[in-house]
Formats: structure tokens, C-alpha cells, sequence
């Protein structure tokens, strides 16, 4: 049966402040660390939380949520196992886009571009910093593999806890970090009838990036 769903009661008004050239940071980078500072301090749930999107043998596109976890003018960083599907696909095509969505704010962005493995060192920092049972998670766990049923993930968690029973587990070598080098950025602000602002930073020219504006 198919289930009701009246979308015209959701239907509102985006009502967010002009983005336009003069108020656009000049860096993609520090205009994203602008719009991030504002959600955060908004204080939104999960406000580092954006979608990554690989592919697929064939090109078929999947997509997940992860978290950001730190960023500069090198690149957007985060952690997951390379084993995993994501793993797996940026193996075969080291390409990714990001997407960030504020919707208390009206606000989108877009980051696509190559993407490589963080060092193991950094890795390694990175993993010891988690709190100790989210180590012992990722340790139990080989991320996107079929499993029997829920108990026997149980079995292998405590299994794991049984033999480090006073410290944390060992950094699985298969888990550990990405970085995405930004080659393109687009800063969504919504508007008042639909007539969105929509900006977009490519790399290249003189200054480093070129600004244009796309139809909304
Ligand atoms: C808000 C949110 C944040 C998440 N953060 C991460 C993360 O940082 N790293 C991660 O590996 N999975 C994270 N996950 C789980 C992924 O969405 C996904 O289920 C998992 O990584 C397996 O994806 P894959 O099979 O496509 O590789 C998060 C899920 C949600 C809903």
C-alpha cells in the first residue's frame, strides 16, 4: 500500500540573508570554516555530519553520512574502515563529493575532488583520541560485511574486551583516515520564492579559485 503523504503541508519559504560576490569570503575554505562556525554555535545536532558520495563499479553512486573531522586549506578529513564499501569503491576511484546540509540555516555546500589516505600516524592519533568504546567498536567490527545476527557481533566485541582488559584495543591497519582536496565548492543559500543564491568555486586562475554564479 502505498503511504499518504501530502507534500504541499511541507512546502515553507527559505528566507536566508544574500550570499553574493562582496559577501563571499575570498578562500572557498574560510567561507566554509564561516558557515560551519554558524552552525555549530546555532547549536544544530551533528552540524560536522555531510554526505560522501563514491563510486561503484559500472558508476553506480552510493552514498553514506560521516563526520568531518577536522579541515584546512590541504583538505576535508575523515575516519571510517577501509574495508568498508566506501573503502572499497575510493580504492578503485580516489574521487568523492561531499555535501553538507544546515537546514536551520537555509544552507548547503558542495566539495568535490580527489580523494587519499591519511598517513597511519595520523591515523594512529586520530583512533587513540576516540573514546574507549567507540576503539572497541571499530576494532570488533569489519564495517559493511554481512553478519549472522546481532549476537554474534556482541560475542566478538566482548571477545575483544576479554583480551585488552585493561587498556583499549589495537588500531585495526585497515582503519583510518581519508583526505578530499577540494577542487570544486558550491555555497547554496536559500532565498525568498525560490530565487536561491547559488555560488560556486572552481580551481584555477590567477587568485587560485574562479567565482561563478549558477541559476538557482
Ligand atoms: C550522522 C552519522 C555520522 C556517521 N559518521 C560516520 C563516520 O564518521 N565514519 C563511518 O565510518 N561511518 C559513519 N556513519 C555510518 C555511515 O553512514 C555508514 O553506515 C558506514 O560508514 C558504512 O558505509 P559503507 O557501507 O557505505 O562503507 C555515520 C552515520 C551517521 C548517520
Amino acid at each position: 500500500m502505498e503511504a499518504e503523504f501530502d507534500q504541499r503541508s511541507q512546502r515553507r519559504e527559505y528566507q536566508g540573508a544574500a550570499l553574493n560576490r562582496t559577501s563571499l569570503a575570498a578562500d572557498p575554505v574560510a567561507q566554509f570554516a564561516l558557515w560551519l562556525d554558524a552552525a555549530v554555535a546555532s547549536g544544530i545536532k551533528d552540524p560536522t555530519a555531510m554526505a560522501l558520495a563514491t563510486t561503484g563499479p559500472a558508476g553506480m553512486p552510493s552514498v553514506r553520512s560521516v563526520l568531518l573531522k577536522h579541515f584546512d586549506a590541504g583538505g576535508f578529513c575523515w575516519y571510517t574502515d577501509y574495508r568498508s564499501r566506501k573503502g572499497l569503491e575510493l580504492a578503485a576511484n580516489p574521487h568523492a563529493a561531499l555535501l553538507f546540509h544546515w537546514r536551520e540555516w537555509d544552507r548547503q555546500v558542495r566539495i568535490s575532488g580527489p580523494v587519499e589516505r591519511l598517513s597511519a600516524a595520523q591515523s594512529e592519533a586520530y583512533f587513540q583520541s576516540r573514546p574507549v568504546d567507540a576503539r572497541f567498536a571499530a576494532a570488533a567490527s569489519l564495517q559493511s560485511a554481512p553478519v549472522a545476527d546481532r549476537k554474534t557481533l556482541e560475542k566478538a566485541l566482548q571477545a575483544l574486551r576479554r583480551r585488552h582488559p585493561n587498556d583499549g584495543p589495537p588500531r585495526p591497519s585497515e582503519w583510518g583516515g581519508y583526505r578530499l582536496h577540494p577542487v570544486e565548492f558550491e555555497f547554496w543559500q536559500g532565498r525568498e520564492g525560490r530565487l536561491h543564491d547559488r555560488l560556486v568555486f572552481q580551481k584555477g586562475g590567477p587568485s587560485g579559485w574562479r567565482v561563478s554564479r549558477l541559476q538557482p
